[in-house]
């Protein structure tokens, strides 16, 4: 079942891709996420799923569209019941500018499989499969440093470590790069940086810092997949946040890690590039068609694709493919 979800998942950021990038550049971040949002929707309605949004595009009333507790899918005898988290333009400011690493992003697990974490912050910690078990939260970003150096046979110095450009960073900043590692500054999506952390030679060693906690399940789905670890401590922002994220069960003191954000035995994960990234290119267009770069992974089947696919666009239309 999950296999073939895999293979499914897949079609779902393709198409979300497809449609963001379309409109990417055009200085429109409504236009973007709205553009994704339909195209999302419309295949996951294909999908022959009885799903259901968990972390989604806000509240109800806030979003048209992918809103948390929205039924998606074909349902029916047989579908199989499964949440659903969507990021489905992770970076939608960027690809409205055309910037660099814009991803679409979904991830699904069986009901119950996916903290439904609310639209709070997260600080957040990630690393690779070498350094899983070996780093914590908790810990002084030096100490970190050093484990994950340590898991990686390379000194502090030459470890690359993805931080949200954000005010909140200031002293985070300095820690890094005062135990010797480099910084790669980021305007939006952490996501895609978690992933990178955790695949080898994309040149990301970790990712430190706060951001999106709803953005720390779709990582966790990832990671957990990859061999990767994430941890992360919900950072409300206000007294509406806190009081969510205690009628939702959820703690402010712990840490939260890899397998208590993304406890499904089925998890699957996809994301499709809309503009190029460190890890996935973003779409081409050509004539009458379009060319996608996708990772999909399922924790189950314990497989991880990469996928180069072109797609015609337009009925019948003739679309010479380049290798
Ligand atoms: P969107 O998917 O909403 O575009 O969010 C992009 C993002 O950069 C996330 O990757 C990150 O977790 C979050 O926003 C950080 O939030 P903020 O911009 O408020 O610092």
């Amino acid at each position: 079942m999950e296999r073939a979800l895999v293979l499914d998942t897949v079609r779902v950021t393709e198409q979300a891709a497809i449609a963001a990038s379309r409109v990417a550049g055009k200085g429109d971040a409504e236009l973007v996420d709205q553009a994704g949002t339909d195209a999302m929707r419309s295949v996951l309605n294909e999908l022959d799923i009885d799903g259901q949004i968990v972390i989604g595009e806000g509240e109800r009333d806030e979003a048209p569209m992918l809103f948390i507790g929205e039924k998606l899918g074909r349902a029916g005898p047989g579908a199989w019941a499964v949440d659903i988290a969507v990021d489905l333009v992770e970076g939608t400011n960027i690809t409205a500018r055309m910037i660099n690493n814009s991803v679409a992003v979904i991830a699904l697990a069986e009901q119950g499989g996916l903290f439904h974490a609310p639209d709070t912050y997260m600080e957040k910690l990630v690393v690779g499969p070498p350094a899983a078990g070996t780093v914590d939260l908790s810990w002084p970003v030096g100490a970190n440093l050093r484990s994950v150096a340590l898991s990686l046979d390379r000194k502090v110095d030459d470890l690359t470590v993805v931080i949200l450009d954000r005010p909140r960073h200031t002293e985070l900043i300095q820690e890094v790069r005062d135990a010797g590692a480099r910084v790669k500054l980021i305007g939006d999506g952490d996501v895609i940086a978690a992933l990178s952390a955790a695949v080898r030679g994309t040149g990301v060693h970790a990712v430190m810092g706060i951001g999106g906690a709803p953005e720390g399940v779709l990582a966790a789905a990832a990671l957990k997949c990859l061999g990767g670890e994430i941890q992360g401590r919900f950072r409300p922002r206000n007294d509406d946040e806190r009081a969510r994220l205690e009628a939702m069960g959820a703690s402010e003191d712990r840490i939260y890690r890899t397998e208590d954000l993304a406890p499904g035995r089925t998890v699957v994960f996809s994301a499709t590039g809309i503009t190029d990234g460190d890890l996935l290119r973003g779409v081409k267009f050509f004539k009458n068609g379009a060319r996608t770069h996708s990772v999909t992974m399922g924790w189950r089947s314990k497989v991880i694709r990469f996928s180069d696919a072109v797609h015609l666009l337009g009925d019948g239309a003739r679309v010479t493919v380049q290798v």
